[in-house]
């Protein structure tokens, strides 16, 4: 009898869970896309985003606040950095327990309200897994370090000197210096890759997997639909500890250049993907990776040989790309499209300085603003924005070593100044502090928001707010964005980056000046199949393009958008 109420529970729990799982995991289209390669995917630092409880840092209710905000601008889901508790010396990315909530941020059943909320808008969130390392103040750490024969002993990376006050080998902190701490509790060194406060775990110790897997469970059921996994390509570190080779000169904490080479990018990474992607699989997640390489073979080899690894290895070549140039972007977009697995292109994050900054030139920056959107949301691929972004927000770094937050621009002023600069408060409206809190945010908003702030652009037809709306919309609804192929055009042209995207019998031309200078442009789109030597403006920054306009000769304004359809 016991077991028929066990089986008649599991058959019940089953047909409820099913027709769920099945809506995540089912193609949207013909083509048999999945939902996350048409999603619009939205980074938001949530120190930064918005702030419910006027404290000065942003929280999951000022999230929740905001949802309505991001669905009018064309946003599908959600990717939250770290909210997890944490002492916070690497802003959450060193997490003390990875199934709860920061209380700066709120509770679980405020995670749980804003998980409802974005439901209801059909919306939704991705969370932030540092699997590399947790904090120095989680419990596996806490007890890992307070002797030899702890439970959690193996579970993070502990070795031996080579003599007094000499680490276990050349091994260095990406974030400057040795990576090997002493602890005299039990006279070893543990090994972080990031701050001493970040140790890595030991991913050859099986409990380390397991445990690590049982808490992406825990979130799918909760609600999340995957996860950004941070620092993925540092996993694993060569057990016998080979000194890495050093190259010529110093980096900018002083120390020697060094080549990463049993330290990072070991082959054993992608066992842990394939198998962190079997979980997701069971769930109709979905896994971004943080995958830095400029490397295509390399970032090939995270899509996973069958297909079996990363849905979304994050192409962050773009991110750090700091000068406009034709034939640069032709060439990296044509190395991403071409890997055989779907395109990823970042153009901003919490780490690097923003676009704004990198591409802008000082006089035209708002138009420039509008032409890397006009790139990045018409390439085939998922695309993610960084919070901010649609408004043109720029960098504030701070000004004074006094100043600095982030712990990396304390250790290497004045060469590196933080990540302070792209992590400043949401610019909601021209009030104080940017409409972010009433309280003095925890960093300082740039006077830019004056002009560059939500409600102001909202307001404004032209604004690059506004543009983005437009392409967001366009985005969703055209085919031939979502699906077609990426055929370069024109591709001598040393200022205007072109491209048609191709879907059956339609297609949209891009054309993008990439100059300060007025081009003139001319398409032949027979051999591709598109006789009509007419496009159809869909979204442009120049009026005079408006309406149906001859391919023979397209007078580009500097930094320019034109985004057309065609037809056979
Ligand atoms: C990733 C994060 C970065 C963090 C580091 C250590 O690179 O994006 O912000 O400092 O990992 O967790």
């Amino acid at each position: 009898m016991h077991s028929q109420i066990k089986i008649l529970f599991l058959l019940l729990l089953t047909a409820w869970l099913t027709p769920e799982l099945c809506a995540q995991a089912k193609p949207v289209d013909a083509e048999g896309h999945q939902w996350w390669q048409h999603a619009v995917f939205y980074e938001i630092y949530p120190r930064s985003f918005a702030d419910s409880n006027n404290n000065g840092v942003g929280d999951l209710n000022g999230i929740a606040s905001k949802l309505d905000y991001l669905k009018q601008l064309g946003v599908d889901a959600i990717w939250i950095t770290p909210c997890f508790p944490s002492p916070q010396v690497d802003f959450g990315y060193d997490v003390s327990d990875y199934e709860a909530i920061d209380p700066m941020y709120g509770t679980l059943q405020d995670f749980d309200h804003l998980m409802s909320e974005a439901k209801t808008r059909n919306m939704r969130i991705l969370l932030d897994y540092v699997i590399n390392h947790t904090s120095d103040q989680h419990k596996w750490f806490i007890d890992s370090r307070s002797s030899r024969h702890a439970a959690h002993r193996d579970w993070y990376v502990w070795r031996d000197g080579k003599g007094p006050g000499v680490p276990p080998n050349n091994w260095q902190s990406t974030f400057g210096h040795s990576a090997w701490k002493f602890d005299p509790k039990t006279n070893q060194y543990y090994y972080h890759y990031f701050y001493a406060e970040q140790p890595d775990l030991n991913w050859h110790n099986p409990a380390v997997e397991k445990a690590m897997f049982d808490v992406t469970r825990w979130w799918y059921q909760r609600g999340v639909s995957g996860f950004r996994l941070d620092a993925v390509d540092t996993l694993f570190e060569d057990p016998d500890l080979r000194d890495n080779p050093i190259l010529a000169g110093t980096n900018k904490y002083g120390d020697p250049e060094m080549e990463d080479k049993y330290n990072k990018k070991l082959p054993q990474v992608h066992d842990v993907l394939k198998a962190l992607r079997k979980v997701a699989d069971e769930h109709g997640a979905v896994l971004i990776g943080e995958t830095y390489t400029n490397d295509i073979s390399e970032l090939k080899k995270y899509y996973g040989e069958h297909s079996n690894e990363l849905q979304m290895p994050m192409d962050l070549m773009f991110g750090m790309v700091n000068k406009l140039s034709a034939p640069e972007f032709r060439r990296q977009i044509a190395a991403v499209d071409g890997a055989g697995g779907w395109p990823v292109f970042v153009f901003g994050n919490h780490d690097n300085p923003r676009s704004y900054v990198r591409y802008g030139d000082g006089q035209h920056d708002d138009q420039i603003a509008k032409l890397m959107a006009g790139l990045y949301l018409t390439l085939r691929g998922s695309a993610i924005m960084y919070y901010g972004e649609e408004i043109g927000m720029t960098n504030n770094d701070p000004q004074r070593k006094e100043d600095v937050q982030d712990p990396i621009g304390k250790t290497g002023w004045p060469k590196e100044k933080g990540r302070d600069g792209e992590r400043t408060p949401m610019q909601w409206n021209d009030s104080a502090n940017a409409g972010f809190s009433i309280a003095k945010p925890w960093l300082p908003v740039p006077a830019s928001y004056a002009t560059h702030n939500v409600a102001s652009e909202l307001k404004d037809p032209d604004s690059i707010l506004s543009f983005y709306q437009k392409l967001l919309a366009l985005r969703h609804q055209n085919h031939a964005l979502l699906d077609g192929q990426y055929v370069a055009l024109n591709q001598e042209d040393p200022n205007v980056l072109s491209f048609l995207r191709k879907y059956k019998d339609e297609a949209v031309l891009v054309v993008l000046n990439m100059s300060a200078a007025a081009q003139n442009v001319s398409f032949d789109l027979g051999p591709q199949g598109y006789a009509s030597a007419k496009g159809n403006a869909l979204v442009t920054t120049d009026k005079a393009l408006n309406g149906e306009h001859t391919l023979q000769q397209v007078s580009m304004q500097p930094f320019g958008v034109y985004i057309a359809a065609v037809s056979k």
